[in-house]
């Protein structure tokens, strides 16, 4: 049995890690999740431990205070240990200060490697390229932080593997992706491709590198089913669904491009990435087929596909977005 502790247990990634790890037929690989929460009563958690009687345990525990994280890994020794980590990290928010994500993410490597973790994998985010290391700020700069104080520490024998997964495809469900879409259509150029990913394949890809930590020790990988413009997008949805991805009206877009700084921001980002994948500065073919060898990860066309049966989820807070913040210029 081995023992792996998923922060982030409750939100996209981890569940859909827990998914790959748990669900039929993964089964028999007798693996037990330690799903990290900070509060067990939450729907999300106690909806965890109601889909996973068997294989999964909730744990209490907040990323900001290291003790309540290293008593986890105390408490699981009296049975066993923790053999591997998967750590994702919540965003704090377009602009906003990410000295707590720096600091949660180095608090878990640390325990980590105190504890003699055998696997830990670091989800991250796609990058904009190596002209732009020096001048990352905020969320970007703390991950680019963490991934580093992992190297550093994989020096004295930490087994590391990052991901690095592109813009998420959720990022387009309910009624605010219904503006990021308008918003990429409108505000990207007509050319721009984007690095695509559904976050169930983030956790596939994570659970491969569960499978064979020694073939991805100190690896990074992109996590990134398929680049395409948005006109490609809205084919791929068009062919799956038969119905074209919903977007707000342009003009709508168009004023909340003025008035939100973390649009223009998504936007800038977005340009940039592919600027530097397409001049050749930044290549990432070697880094996505690794992530391609951890497990084969879906395109646009196949994702909504997938997508299409399942009911729709409200999503009003990608990226801690609201509409209320939208219309006032707050995101
Ligand atoms: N959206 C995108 O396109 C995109 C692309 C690339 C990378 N990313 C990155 O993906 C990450 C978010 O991943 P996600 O969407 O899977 O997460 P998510 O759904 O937003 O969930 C956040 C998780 O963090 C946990 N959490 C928050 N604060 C905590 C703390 N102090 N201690 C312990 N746990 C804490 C929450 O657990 P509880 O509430 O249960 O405690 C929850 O499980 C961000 O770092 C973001 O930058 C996003």
């Amino acid at each position: 049995m081995r023992n792996i502790l998923v922060a982030g247990a409750t939100g996209k990634q981890g569940q859909a890690l827990i998914r790959a790890l748990l669900d039929p037929p993964a089964a028999e690989d007798g693996w037990h999740i330690y799903a990290l929460t900070r509060r067990a009563s939450s729907p999300a958690a106690v909806r965890l431990t109601e889909t996973y009687p068997a294989g999964l345990t909730i744990v209490e525990g907040d990323l900001e205070e290291k003790e309540s994280i290293a008593k986890i890994f105390e408490d699981v020794k009296k049975s066993g240990a923790i053999w591997g980590v998967f750590c994702v990290l919540a965003f704090p928010g377009m602009g906003a200060d990410a000295s707590g994500e720096e600091r949660q993410g180095k608090n878990l490597v640390d325990v980590s490697f105190d504890f003699g973790v055998k696997a830990f994998i670091y989800s991250s985010a796609m990058r904009m390229g190596p002209k732009s290391e020096s001048t990352l700020e905020l969320s970007h700069k703390a991950k680019r932080n963490i991934e580093n104080h992992c190297i550093d520490l994989g020096n004295k024998g930490l087994n590391w593997t990052t991901l690095q997964p592109g813009f998420f495809l959720e990022n387009f469900d309910g009624f605010v992706g219904s503006i990021g879409v308008a918003l990429l259509k409108n505000g990207l150029k007509p050319e721009t491709d984007v690095a695509f990913i559904g976050s169930d394949d983030i956790g596939n890809v994570a659970a491969g590198v569960f499978r064979n930590p020694e073939k991805f020790r100190h690896k990074t990988l992109v996590v990134v089913g398929e680049c395409c413009t948005m006109s490609q997008l809205e084919d791929a949805h068009q062919r799956a669904t038969g119905k074209w991805i919903p977007a707000v009206p342009a003009a709508f877009a168009w004023m909340i491009s003025k008035t939100s700084k973390g649009a223009q921001s998504l936007v800038d980002h977005i340009e940039l990435n592919y600027s530097a994948r397409h001049s050749g500065e930044y290549s990432v073919e070697e880094e996505i087929g690794l992530a391609n060898q951890a497990y084969k990860m879906k395109d646009c066309y196949e994702w909504f596909k997938q997508e299409k049966d399942k009911a729709a989820l409200p999503n009003e807070n990608w990226n801690q977005v609201s509409i209320g913040k939208l219309l006032t210029g707050r995101w």
